[in-house]
């Protein structure tokens, strides 16, 4: 399959968040990555439910929702009424993840896990079968900007191995540090979506910034 793009929100300008949704309307980009945090899962807080709905209204491509949120599962449907099309819970969050996933379903939503660096491809063993994504956390989750960490491309290896076995049209998520240098890489490894925040809002010119993602073989000045 072509790999998507979906750009992350969190470094977009909310002052100009219209313009910059606009932006991604007009880009190669498939998705608006849209994360949620909480300050109790994370160290940071980002944005809630008006701001997701705000997001809907301007964005015309789907909502991918990262919820970096404790207990996601008391507020799955009030972001699926926000407007998420896709919803990614984290592993360590959830103690029953058989039940959130299935939850996430009922919703119509598409259905993702999330794995902090930390926390090993193997513990999923048990429920790939019934996800529609998996999220590799490539740096640890809170802040937008951070290092990418290189353990990702082994990760990648795995999951891509294991989604092999047990679940061909898995798609592989990577978040955080995605840029122009690693991205053929990380597509070698077993990524098919790339989320991108700093490298793609920091850019001079964002539209590139998200083509040569999409198109690394085709390399344009951003
Ligand atoms: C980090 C978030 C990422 C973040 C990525 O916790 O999950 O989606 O926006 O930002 P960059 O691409 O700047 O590392
Ligand atoms: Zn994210």
């Amino acid at each position: 399959m072509n790999h998507l793009i979906a750009p992350s929100i969190l470094a977009a300008d909310f002052a100009n968040l219209q313009r910059d949704l606009e932006m991604i309307n007009t880009s190669d980009a498939d998705w608006v990555h849209v994360d949620i945090m909480d300050g109790m899962f994370v160290p940071n807080i980002s944005f809630g439910f008006p701001v997701v709905s705000a997001t809907k209204k301007h964005a015309t491509k789907p909502l991918d929702v990262h919820l970096m949120i404790v207990e996601p599962d008391r507020y799955l449907k009030a972001f699926k009424d926000a407007g998420a099309d896709g919803l990614t819970v984290h592993y360590e969050a959830c103690p029953h993840l058989h039940r959130t996933i299935q939850a996430i379903k009922e919703l119509g939503c598409r259905a993702g896990v999330a794995l902090n660096p930390h926390t090993p491809v193997a513990l999923l063993d048990d429920i790939i079968a019934d996800l529609d994504m998996v999220l590799i956390m490539s740096v640890n989750p809170g802040f937008g900007g951070q290092k990418f960490i290189q353990n990702t491309y082994k990760k990648l290896n795995d999951i891509k191995e294991l989604s092999q076995r047990k679940n061909p049209g898995l798609l592989i998520e990577v978040d955080g540090g995605v840029d122009q240098s690693n991205v053929e890489k990380l597509l070698q490894a077993g990524a098919n979506v790339l989320v991108a925040g700093n490298s793609v809002f920091s850019s001079a010119n964002q539209l590139a910034a998200i083509s040569n993602l999409k198109y690394p073989e085709k390399l344009l000045q951003s």
